[in-house]
């Protein structure tokens, strides 16, 4: 009790302050996502996502050196494919721009994580997450091709992959088609708890993945549910994910703190391309200070349970974090 309580005797130095951190950022535990392109010689800032950039194939072997040098755990990898179609015949293509890169970071960075992201929506023609019948989205006949593209990045040299979808099953598909593959060392960071957010939309313009009809709210989760993300993770953790994912991170720190505390598997947080597009247009206009708010943001995930965090501030912040 105060007088002879008082909590700031332990706030009154930055020494006295590192010494009783009670959450620290590494650099090990960020993942930054990429953005690959065909063609070469590409590297082409994306106006939605400031300083992230379209990369070609041989720009991404460039960038991944780059981030090997920067510390952080991984990198996080979507494809913009030359042509979409019904039936995303470019996400499973063994020659697709996402094997290419993977490929090509595998070489010129070994020691980086490579995670794949493992959907449909940046292939189909209309942009939807599957397949596509009487305007409805179709989850049986979509774990098929879901499947087929995880095991053509696994055959790359993809680490993990990490199935973004939100159909029902689809961790079991995905496992069993890498099992038979021969790649049961793969392991899957499933998106399980993904809410259908309108946080998204920097990133669709980014990766050219908006759907041409409707929206995504048959499959990914609504944003007034906490219990049913439990019930999701579950499932994917009885199916096989060796890593759970709440995304976003930020306006679902609950979410991320009651699966961090219930299951003793490894917790990942997406920070998406909405959280970071209102962190850079403040900031832009003066309004906010860039680097402080991204490390209070990316603190806030790890303080509520969070292990990896995959955040377009990765590179730099491996940089502050560092200087810290
Ligand atoms: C693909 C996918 C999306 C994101 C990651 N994987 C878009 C979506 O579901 O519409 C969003 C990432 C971000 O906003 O940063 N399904």
């Amino acid at each position: 009790m105060f007088p002879q309580t008082r909590l700031r005797r332990l706030r009154r130095t930055p020494a006295l302050r590192r010494l009783v951190r009670e959450t620290l950022l590494s650099p090990s535990h960020l993942v930054m996502p990429l953005f690959a392109v065909p063609g070469s010689g590409v590297r082409q800032e994306i106006p939605s996502l400031p300083r992230n950039y379209h990369l070609s194939v041989d720009e991404i072997a460039v960038e991944g050196e780059a981030l090997a040098e920067s510390g952080i755990g991984g990198v996080l990898l979507f494809g913009i494919p030359e042509e979409k179609d019904e039936y995303a015949t470019a996400a499973y293509d063994p020659e697709g721009v996402v094997p290419q890169a993977v490929r090509a970071l595998k070489a010129a960075a070994p020691n980086l994580v490579v995670i794949t992201d493992v959907c449909l929506c940046a292939y189909t023609s209309h942009g939807q997450c599957g397949v596509v019948q009487d305007g409805e989205i179709v989850n049986d006949a979509t774990l098929d091709l879901l499947a087929r593209t995880a095991v053509a990045h696994a055959q790359a040299g993809a680490d993990i992959v990490a199935p973004s979808d939100m159909m029902d099953g689809r961790v079991q598909a995905l496992r069993a088609a890498l099992d038979e593959a021969g790649h049961s060392q793969v392991a899957i960071m499933s998106y399980a708890a993904k809410y259908a957010s309108a946080f998204y939309g920097p990133f669709r313009e980014a990766a050219g993945s908006s759907p041409s009809f409707g929206d995504r709210r048959s499959y990914q989760m609504d944003p007034a549910n906490r219990r049913e993300a439990l019930r999701e993770v579950e499932a994917d953790l009885a199916e096989g994910a060796d890593i759970v994912m709440v995304k976003p991170a930020l306006p679902y720190l609950d979410v991320i703190a009651a699966v961090a505390q219930r299951w003793p598997v490894p917790v990942a947080a997406y920070c998406v391309s909405g959280e970071y597009a209102m962190v850079e247009a403040a900031a832009e206009k003066g309004w906010l200070d860039r680097r402080a708010v991204a490390l209070e943001m990316l603190t806030a995930a790890k303080r509520a349970g969070a292990d990896v965090i995959i955040t377009y501030f990765a590179r730099e912040a491996a940089g502050w974090i560092e200087e810290h």
